[in-house]
C-alpha cells in the first residue's frame, strides 16, 4: 500500500512543478514581494496560543509544517541564507559577531550589522541582484540590508538604533505603514521586513513562558494588521507575502549538574589559546597558539559528554558550516539545552538557539499568501536554502549561483499552466521537488493529477 501513495505524491509534485526556468504564470505586471521575518519564531509556537491571523493566512495560502534553518542556527547567518540561498559556509556570514583572529577584534550583533566587509564577502544578496535587473528593493531592519555589496546599496534601507526597543507594537505598525508606502508611493518591488521578536522574549523568559506566548499573540496581531494594510493599499492581488523566521528556541538547562564550563576542564588552559569566541550560546571557536592545536584538541575532545569539539576539517559536512576560511582551526557546539561557558559563567538567558538544526526546537516557520501561491496548502518541511530560488521566481529575476533547487518549492505556486502540462516538458522538472503536499484537498487534486499523468503517459 506504500507504493501507490508514493506514486501519487510524486505525480502531484511533478504536475505542480513546471519545467525549470519556465517563468511563473503572472497576469499583467510583475507581482511585488514582501518577505517578513519574526526572529526566533519556533515552528510550533502557534500550537499553544490562539493565532487567528496566522491561521487565516494558512487557510488563504501555503503553510510548511516547519522549515529547517541552516546551521549555525544564529540570526545573521540564517537571515543571510534566506536572501542568498547559500549554506553558511558558502556565504561567509558565519556568526552574529564580526571577529578577526589577527586583530582580536570582536563586535556584538548590532555593531556587526554595519560592518560592510563582514557581509560583502563574495555573495550578492537578492536585493542587489533584483536591482541589477531593474527592480527597486527595500530592507527594513533586515540583517545584511544596511551595507553595500560590490559598491551597491539597497534602494531603501532602515537600520535600528543601538538601543532599539524590539517589542514596541506601536512602532511595529508604523514600520508596516512605512513599508506599505514604499510599495505604493515609491513602487518598490521587493521589501524585506524584520522584527526582533519573539526572539528577545524567548531568550529572556524562555520559550515555554507566558511572556513568549503573549509575544506570539503580538506577532499574530501584527500579521493581521499587515494583511489588513495590504488589502487597504489595494495590493492583495499584486503582492506576495512570505512570513518566516531564522531559527527556533529551546529552554536552557541552567540548573543542570553537568554544565559545560571550560574553566573546570582539567588539562585545558586558556594560556594555550590565541583567540577565542565562547560564551555565545552553544557555539564556540578557538584558535590555539602555534604548535598547540593537538594539545588543546586532546584536552577538549572528551572533556564533556554534551560538548562536541572538532578540528575544522573534521566538522560534520552535513552541517555545511565549517568549510570557510573564517572558521577557526577548532570549533564546537553543545547538546540541546546546554550552553558553553568560557573563563567564567556569564550566560543567563532562559532560552537559547544555535543548536543542531536537526533538533526540532531549532525548526522554524514558513507561511506565504498572495496571487502566486496556492490556497489552503500545507507542505512538508524543507530547508531554508530553497527560499531564495522561490523569491527569484516570484520576482521573475535570474538568480545568482546558490545551494537551493529551483524546483524545490514550485509546488507551492499556483501554476495554472502546470496543471495542463504542455507535452512532456512539465512532467519532468530537473531534480524534482523537495515537497510532498500533505493536505486533504491536495490529495484529491493528486488523484486527479495522477489520472492526467497516466493518460499523458498512456
Ligand atoms: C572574505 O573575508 C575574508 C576575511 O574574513 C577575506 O580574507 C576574504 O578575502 C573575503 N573574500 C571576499 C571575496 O570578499
Ligand atoms: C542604512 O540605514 C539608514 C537609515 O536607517 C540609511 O540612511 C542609510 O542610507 C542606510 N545605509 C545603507 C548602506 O543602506
Ligand atoms: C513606541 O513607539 C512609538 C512610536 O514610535 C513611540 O511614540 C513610543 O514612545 C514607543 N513606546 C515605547 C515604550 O518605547
Ligand atoms: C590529563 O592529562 C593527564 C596527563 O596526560 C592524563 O593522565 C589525564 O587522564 C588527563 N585527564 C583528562 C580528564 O583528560
Ligand atoms: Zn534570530
Amino acid at each position: 500500500m506504500r507504493c501507490p501513495a508514493i506514486l501519487l505524491t510524486v505525480a502531484l509534485a511533478t504536475l505542480l512543478a513546471p519545467g525549470a526556468g519556465a517563468p511563473v504564470h503572472r497576469q499583467g505586471s510583475r507581482h511585488k514581494l514582501l518577505l517578513v521575518s519574526f526572529d526566533g519564531f519556533r515552528w510550533n509556537y502557534d500550537q499553544d496560543v490562539d493565532t487567528p491571523n496566522l491561521d487565516a493566512m494558512a487557510r488563504d495560502g501555503v503553510k510548511a509544517r516547519y522549515m529547517t534553518p541552516a546551521f549555525v542556527t544564529m540570526t545573521s547567518p540564517c537571515h543571510f541564507t534566506l536572501v542568498t540561498g547559500k549554506y553558511i559556509e558558502n556565504h561567509g556570514v558565519v556568526h552574529n559577531m564580526y571577529y578577526s583572529t589577527t586583530s582580536k577584534v570582536k563586535l556584538p550583533y548590532h555593531a556587526t550589522l554595519g560592518v560592510q566587509r563582514w557581509w560583502d564577502n563574495g555573495s550578492v544578496p537578492i536585493w542587489i541582484t533584483a536591482q541589477r535587473q531593474g527592480l527597486k528593493t527595500g530592507s527594513f531592519f533586515y540583517p545584511g540590508g544596511n551595507v553595500t555589496y560590490q559598491g551597491v546599496a539597497v534602494t531603501r534601507s532602515r537600520k535600528e538604533g543601538v538601543l532599539h526597543n524590539y517589542k514596541n507594537e506601536t512602532e511595529w505598525r508604523a514600520n508596516v505603514d512605512t513599508v506599505m508606502a514604499w510599495f505604493t508611493e515609491e513602487d518598490l518591488d521587493l521589501v524585506t521586513l524584520y522584527f526582533g521578536e519573539p526572539d528577545s522574549t524567548g531568550h529572556k523568559y524562555g520559550p515555554e513562558s507566558r511572556e513568549r506566548k503573549e509575544m506570539v499573540q503580538q506577532v499574530d496581531r501584527t500579521v493581521g494588521y499587515l494583511r489588513e494594510r495590504i488589502a487597504h493599499s489595494h495590493l492583495t492581488d499584486s503582492l506576495n507575502l512570505i512570513v518566516t523566521s531564522d531559527h527556533g528556541m529551546t529552554t536552557v538547562n541552567k540548573r543542570a549538574g553537568d554544565l559545560v564550563e571550560f574553566h573546570k576542564f582539567p588539562n585545558f588552559t586558556f594560556q594555550d589559546i590565541e583567540f577565542e569566541l565562547l560564551d555565545y550560546g552553544p557555539n564556540g571557536m578557538l584558535l590555539p597558539k602555534d604548535g598547540r592545536l593537538e594539545k588543546v584538541y586532546n584536552a577538549l575532545k572528551d572533556a564533556h559528554p554534551k560538548l562536541h569539539v572538532y578540528k575544522q576539517e573534521e566538522f560534520p559536512e552535513a552541517f555545511h558550516y565549517a568549510n570557510n576560511p573564517r572558521i577557526t582551526p577548532l570549533l564546537m557546539y553543545s547538546d540541546l539545552g546546554y550552553v558553553i561557558h568560557g573563563r567564567v559563567n556569564v550566560q543567563f538567558n532562559n532560552g537559547e538557539h544555535g543548536f543542531d538544526n536537526n533538533d526540532m526546537d531549532m525548526k522554524t516557520i514558513f507561511r506565504a499568501v498572495g496571487p502566486s501561491f496556492q490556497v489552503g496548502l500545507e507542505v512538508e518541511p524543507f530547508e531554508s536554502i530553497h527560499v531564495y530560488e522561490l523569491m527569484c521566481q516570484l520576482l521573475g529575476i535570474v538568480p545568482e549561483a546558490n545551494d537551493g533547487h529551483p524546483g524545490a518549492l514550485r509546488p507551492m505556486l499556483r501554476t495554472e499552466s502546470a496543471l495542463l502540462p504542455d507535452g512532456g516538458s512539465a512532467l519532468l522538472p530537473d531534480g524534482g521537488s523537495a515537497l510532498l503536499p500533505s493536505s486533504q484537498p491536495l490529495l484529491m487534486m493528486g488523484l486527479l493529477g495522477t489520472m492526467i499523468l497516466l493518460s499523458e503517459v498512456a
